[in-house]
């Protein structure tokens, strides 16, 4: 990566709530933005890119805006302190840790009280699978406990230090489950090599769709699981406004195209659709 723009991403992360992203994704956004605007790519040019200039401040406030959407907005206030959290992982108390934990990340906090019915409600649907693939996974894998049983989990992000987490947290819990990063934007091929029986895209595809268009529709026919389980939050990020259902539409009309099996059920929070392929 070259010198002067090295310096203006990791100047871009340096905020807490960012921290967690790979410089290699904010390198592509801030790329993909000064494609569309090449006259601030110019002067920034220009003037070396220095920090104090009115297109640095413009562009910083907008690439960051950006990345909150696709990442920081969700991560809570103490979200750092989980690696000193999963250290006090106990053996044989590991409840109240594990509801620690799962509340640094917005998706997950509001899922708690939850977490049991939803995962009896999706079973219900598919039976109880195999091996199961969580993509966008955030901190949903320290869910496992309430799945109410021990299947295979493949845990994919596209946060690294997410993923290191989540790592460890398999290694203190003992089980036969790993990680992978995929950028479902960029990396769908990698999609193709991984087996799962079962797929969770929870709260994942307004994101990456805020990325790219249409994008969501290619993700599920590359997916090679049988069941995929998507949710949508049913408010607004700011959580004040509530989000039509029909909104949801072109995905119920994909699934209607595609000829797939689907049955869904709500919380208070999130819609859930279960699709079978
Ligand atoms: C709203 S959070 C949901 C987390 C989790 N699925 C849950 O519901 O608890 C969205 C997640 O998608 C991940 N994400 C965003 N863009 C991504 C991409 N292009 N590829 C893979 N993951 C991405 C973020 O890192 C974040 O963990």
């Amino acid at each position: 990566m070259e010198k002067s723009i090295k310096k203006f991403v990791e100047d871009i992360i340096s905020k807490k709530e960012l921290q967690n992203l790979d410089l290699q994704l904010v390198k592509e956004v801030l790329e993909k933005f000064f494609n569309k605007n090449k006259e601030l790519n110019n002067s920034l040019e220009i003037k070396k890119f220095n920090n104090r200039s009115k297109e640095y401040k413009i562009v910083l406030k907008e690439i960051r805006k950006q990345l909150r959407e696709i990442y920081g907005v969700f991560i809570e206030k103490n979200y750092s302190k989980r690696f000193e959290l999963l250290k006090t992982l106990k053996k044989h108390d590991k409840k109240q840790t594990i509801i620690d934990i799962l509340s640094l990340h917005k998706s997950t906090k509001e899922r708690l009280p939850y977490y049991k019915e939803v995962y009896k409600k999706i079973f219900q649907i598919t039976k109880k699978q195999k091996t199961i693939f969580d993509i966008g996974c955030g901190l949903n894998p320290i869910s496992y406990f309430f799945l109410g049983y021990k299947p295979k989990y493949i845990a994919s992000d596209i946060s690294k230090k997410d993923l290191e987490f989540i790592k460890g947290f398999f290694k203190k819990i003992n089980t036969n489950s790993k990680t992978i990063k995929i950028d479902l934007i960029n990396e769908q091929e990698k999609l193709k090599k991984i087996k799962a029986d079962i797929c969770f895209l929870f709260k994942l595809l307004d994101s990456l769709e805020t990325r790219k268009k249409h994008i969501s529709k290619i993700l599920i026919e590359n997916i090679k699981c049988k069941w995929l389980v998507v949710s949508f939050s049913k408010t607004s990020l700011g959580g004040c406004k509530k989000i039509d259902k029909n909104k949801r539409n072109w995905l119920f009309n994909f699934i209607k195209k595609k000829g797939y099996f689907h049955k869904e059920f709500e919380t208070p929070n999130e819609l859930f659709i279960v699709i079978k392929k």
